[in-house]
């Protein structure tokens, strides 16, 4: 038992340790539309509207660094050999595992309960947000990667539900169920209708007022900031959704605002002002 001194010497400890975190997690550099082009600064140099917000962010940076040591748990090696063995051509898609414990970090700082993710394939990051202690119902369309991912996810501490279909649809019909609202909304696929996706989510009810949304690939190969990119065919027409995307959330939004972590293929983190 600890007596009165010894337990308020551990709040004070405990209290600086929370504030230290915060602090040099605000040095890490984000990615901000401006003009109309981005600029990299440190999360303590934006004038941010809610800055809780970026403190959960700036915390859950720090533990991604901190767990970087920890190797990948065994369920995600398997599901990383089971998917070279079943979907040669998709590996790529898989996360990386510095990409899957900081979506862990994200959903444990910022208290996810339940998640609404956009893309399975087969299972990596839902099982990832479900490890941090989420509900997830994930969406996809390809009814054996669905098929692989609810294998994975299907042990005592997850808790994944994978929806077989095209979201576009998917998204409206969960909307129609009285559902209790989602904590973040993952959006990693079908990349020209993400601002589809959040605005469907949004109209339909589906987030709760504080949601976090995260959208992956939005540099999709760096040809996002780059000015000088132009194409008529299929890049062009996600660089272009991108583009607005990011600007629309990011820089424009009265609502919104947020930043893109550039590791990978850049991560928007986009949270609603207060
Ligand atoms: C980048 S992968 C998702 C990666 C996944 N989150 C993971 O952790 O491995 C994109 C997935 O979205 C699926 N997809 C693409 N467009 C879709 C759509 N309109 N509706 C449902 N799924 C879609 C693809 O079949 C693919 O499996």
């Amino acid at each position: 038992m600890l007596c009165g001194t010894c337990s308020f010497r551990a709040l004070v400890r405990s209290l600086l340790l929370a504030l230290w975190a915060a602090l040099s997690g605000l040095t890490f550099l984000v990615l901000r539309p401006e003009g109309d082009g981005f600029v990299a600064r440190p999360l303590r140099d934006v004038a941010w509207s809610n800055p809780s917000m970026a403190m959960r962010l700036a915390g859950a940076l720090l533990d991604a660094q901190r767990m970087a040591a920890e190797p990948e748990k065994a369920e995600l090696l398997s599901l990383r050999t089971a998917t070279a063995e079943q979907f040669p051509g998709g590996v790529h898609m898989l996360p990386s595992r510095r990409r899957g414990q900081l979506l862990q970090c994200l959903c444990r700082r910022f208290e996810v309960r339940r998640v609404l993710e956009v893309g399975t394939f087969t299972g990596f990051s839902a099982f990832c947000f479900a490890e941090a202690g989420a509900k997830v119902i994930s969406l996809e369309r390809s009814s054996s990667q669905a098929s692989l991912a609810r294998a994975a996810t299907r042990t005592a501490a997850c808790s994944v539900e994978v929806c077989v279909g095209d979201a576009r649809h998917l998204v409206r019909t969960l909307g129609e169920e009285p559902l209790p609202t989602f904590d973040l909304l993952h959006l990693d696929a079908d990349m020209k209708n993400y601002q589809y996706y959040l605005d469907t989510c949004r109209s339909y009810g589906l987030l709760s007022p504080n949601a976090l949304v995260l959208a992956d690939n939005v540099l999709f190969r760096g040809l996002v900031a780059n000015a000088s990119f132009e194409d008529r065919g299929r890049v062009g027409r996600i660089v272009r959704s991108l583009r607005s995307f990011n600007r629309k959330m990011l820089r424009d939004s009265p609502d919104t605002e947020g930043a893109i972590l550039p590791e990978d293929d850049g991560l928007a983190v986009i949270w609603t002002r207060p």
